[in-house]
């Protein structure tokens, strides 16, 4: 079902649809990416999870039937492994710039927590803004004695969808994902070790 886009001044208001990545969408995404990025590497970036069909959800924003927003969301492994903590990597997210700050995001990312949860995995991380993640519910996850294979301790940050935080993370407890971030700041290591 559609849903209002923030009003900005007296505009009319427009809705957004947000759904699953279709086949015709490729391209576009990469474009999305792109303009909203410094540089192409998370266009990039989401083009090889695709290939290495490792996009365990891909969202696209829609308005007025164009593409405007897209969230990807990637398979995490964890150590010491447990199949009872499947967890998954949010990143990259971007909307157009000329559409930023009207709750596209806050949509993709509000939907994208919805289908995680609905598909049975235990937690979500992201490396971003504390800020603005904070709004979703994302926590330290060093507070959770929840480590990365990078050593990134503030931005590196956990929504747990199950019952207690405690039962999925654990001291010692480790992730390897692939984030936004990682590529920005680890380019040669996104691809290690990812699950
Ligand atoms: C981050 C992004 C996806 C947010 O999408 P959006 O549609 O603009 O977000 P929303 O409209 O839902 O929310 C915007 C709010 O979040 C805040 N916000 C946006 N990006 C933020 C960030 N990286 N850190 C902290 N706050 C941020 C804005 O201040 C804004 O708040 P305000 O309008 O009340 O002042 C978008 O800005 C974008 O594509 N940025 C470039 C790519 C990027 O940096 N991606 C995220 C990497 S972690």
């Amino acid at each position: 079902m559609g849903e209002s886009v923030r009003e900005r001044g007296q505009g009319d208001k427009q809705m957004i649809t947000i759904r699953s990545e279709e086949p015709a969408d490729v391209e576009v995404i990469h474009s999305i990416h792109q303009s909203s990025f410094p540089t192409e590497a998370e266009a990039r970036l989401v083009d090889r999870l695709r290939e290495e069909r490792k996009l365990a959800l891909s969202l696209v924003a829609e308005v007025k039937d164009c593409a405007v927003g897209h969230v990807a969301f990637s398979p995490v492994s964890v150590d010491p492994q447990s199949p009872a903590k499947r967890g998954l990597g949010l990143g990259p997210v971007a909307v157009l710039p000329e559409w930023q700050r009207k709750g596209i995001g806050e949509q993709l990312i509000t939907r994208g927590i919805e289908d995680c949860r609905r598909d049975g995995y235990s937690f979500i991380v992201v490396i971003g803004g504390p800020e603005y993640y904070g709004r979703f519910g994302f926590r330290r996850a060093s507070v959770f004695g929840l480590a990365n294979e990078y050593g990134v301790d503030d931005p590196f940050m956990v929504l747990e969808l199950s019952a207690k935080c405690q039962d999925i993370v654990y001291p010692a407890l480790r992730v390897k994902c692939v984030t936004t971030s990682f590529t920005q700041r680890f380019p040669d290591q996104v691809f290690h070790n990812q699950m």
